[in-house]
């Protein structure tokens, strides 16, 4: 079973729109991570934000609590820089025993007065391109 969480912060909610995205294309609810997983997800797809040149504590706390709960994670992410989360989120499920895909999605979104517009059409493309991806290899089996 797949499960989408999420952590939005900025008022632009760029985070929750690559996740209500993926979660139109799997017809998967996409909830945000105070929401615990109730059930073993085979597949959580983690989308999350660089703040601070870091993961926000709450995505920190998220998956200490479900770590007994995701057998593998896929990292979905944005910044102003384009600078990916994906190394921050390995370091927390290294050290918590989680297994993480080293394939991932990365995409530069808009802050204050950067890349305006972030993510666009082109973005989204690549994230669906990205699931797709994923899908066929067998990573993610519906
Ligand atoms: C408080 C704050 C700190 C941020 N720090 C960084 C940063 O260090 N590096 C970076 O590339 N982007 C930084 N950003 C930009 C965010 O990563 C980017 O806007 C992201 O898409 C925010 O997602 P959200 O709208 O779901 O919160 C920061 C944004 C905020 C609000």
């Amino acid at each position: 079973m797949i499960q989408i969480r999420y952590f939005t912060k900025s008022k632009k909610g760029n985070t929750k729109k690559l996740a209500d995205f993926i979660s139109n294309k799997l017809q998967i609810e996409a909830l945000d991570v105070t929401n615990k997983l109730d059930e073993s997800a085979d597949i959580l797809i983690l989308v999350n934000a660089l703040y601070a040149n870091n993961i926000d504590k709450e995505v920190k706390l998220f998956l200490e609590v479900n770590k007994d709960n995701i057998k593998k994670l896929v990292n979905v992410c944005s910044s102003a820089s384009g600078k990916s989360t994906y190394k921050r989120v390995k370091k927390e499920c290294d050290r918590l025993g989680i297994n993480i895909l080293e394939d991932n999605y990365s995409t530069k979104a808009s802050w204050i007065f950067i890349n305006k517009g972030r993510p666009n059409e082109k973005d989204f493309n690549r994230l669906d391109e990205f699931i797709d991806i994923i899908i066929k290899k067998g990573d993610i089996n519906e």
